[in-house]
């Protein structure tokens, strides 16, 4: 038999033929019942071709109609900012200073996540991607456990508060990016008398998709101070920087395996007063025409990105600096550390100043403008580390007379 369609001469005087979508469409009334679809329209994809769909800002990653698009989410622009926000966690901040019984004790964090208007009230903001920003009064403690998400902290804050990983003791800092690879033991608390505010990124989305969501929470250590929900420090803060702090030097007497997850990131805590001096040190280069003076945080045993799904970076934009357009197959989250501007994601314009934050979607054309006196520093988080190894991983830029550049094809 084939599967071919093959036109029949008519025969002269016969009845119509039935209508065979109607006839089709009945079919799936059963069907249903089944779990089954009868395929009765084009099956095209979700969206048109991003790299072809040139004619305006906005138009590529709109999902098609019909049946097979109707359960399609697609991650939107958007916008989170301090303004908003900080005050929400002020809020919070004051329950958990009077109330009866501590928010982390009935919501295992006091936090609030950040959610994409296009994905449907889930709790993410892109389709890889979850977002808390979470708040540590005085004496809080997040007892140690360990799942299948990679993750990350972002600090917000002056100072305060600490993450201990696998038994490194992290110190946390503004600007400061502390690692969870996942299968590493952690813990978060707060022993400094001020609260202090982080962003905590996670693949979370990506392990539920994956049916491969897990945590534990038993751990089995004895703990700092006999305390098992506190992991025992075993090395002292800056044991990331004395391994990994002098670029291009990689010690030779240590595994670099943190935990037992597979190729986890080796360096737990990367600095933020050292991303700072990185990217001011090279702010007389010419630098990237779409992404200004950018740095990569890596891994510093394979000097590929930080995780293998999440990819980190820093940039430097000066001031007056203006990118040329840009658009990926990966997604990207930012947060701005230092400065004023706005980016222009898909036609949309977002002014952005310190600590606001920016979700840019795959497919769409983004460019920065800094326009501030100073210097702006934006962090990204981005799943191109994941695009990239399941070989997904794209970009075009457009050059200065608007042509459109392949830069990764
Ligand atoms: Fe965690």
């Amino acid at each position: 038999m084939t599967i071919a369609a093959v036109k029949q001469a008519k025969p002269a005087g016969a009845a119509p033929p039935p209508k065979a979508r109607q006839l089709m469409e009945e079919l799936n009334a059963n069907a249903a019942k089944l779990n089954i679809w009868v395929r009765t329209e084009l099956n095209a994809p979700a969206q048109r071709p991003w790299f072809k769909d040139t004619g305006g800002e906005s138009g590529a990653g709109q999902l098609a109609r019909g049946r097979v698009a109707a359960n399609q989410l697609k991650t939107l622009p958007c916008r989170w900012q301090w303004k908003d926000y900080g005050p929400l966690l002020e809020r919070i901040e004051a329950i958990a200073r009077r109330a009866d019984v501590s928010p982390i004790e009935f919501a295992d964090r006091q936090s609030i996540l950040l959610t994409n208007p296009g994905l449907g009230g889930r709790l993410q903001v892109t389709t890889t991607m979850r977002t808390a920003i979470s708040i540590y009064t005085p004496g809080d403690v997040a007892p140690a456990h360990i799942h299948s998400a990679n993750a990350s902290r972002t600090i917000l804050s002056e100072y305060g508060g600490y993450t201990n990983v696998e038994g490194e003791r992290c110190e946390a800092r503004r600007g400061d990016l502390i690692v969870t690879p996942n299968g590493t033991w952690h813990d978060h608390g707060n022993d400094s008398s001020s609260s202090v505010i982080w962003i905590d990124m996670l693949d979370w989305p990506l392990m539920e998709f994956l049916d491969c969501a897990w945590v534990d929470m038993d751990y089995q250590g004895a703990g700092e101070g006999g305390n098992a929900n506190i992991q025992k420090t075993v090395h002292a803060d800056g044991y990331s920087r004395r391994l990994y702090g002098h670029g291009g030097l990689k010690p030779t007497f240590v595994s670099h395996r943190r935990g037992w997850g597979q190729n986890p990131d080796a360096m737990i805590h990367y600095r933020g007063v050292e991303v700072r001096e990185a990217l001011h040190g090279l702010r007389r280069e010419k630098g990237s025409p779409y992404e200004g003076i950018q740095l990569q945080f890596v891994n510093p045993a394979t000097g590929g990105p930080v995780g293998s799904t999440l990819n980190y970076a820093a940039q430097l934009l000066r001031s007056g600096e203006e990118t040329l357009p840009m658009r990926e197959t990966c997604s990207t989250f930012m947060v701005v550390m230092e400065g004023q501007g706005y980016s222009e994601v898909g036609g949309q314009r977002f002014e952005w100043e310190k600590n606001d934050i920016v979700v840019m979607p795959n497919f769409l054309w983004r460019h920065h403008v800094n326009t501030g006196n100073g210097d702006a520093v934006l962090y990204t988080t981005s799943d191109a580390s994941l695009m990239q190894n399941i070989g997904q991983y794209r970009a075009q830029g457009k050059a200065v007379d608007g042509r459109v550049v392949n830069l990764v094809e």
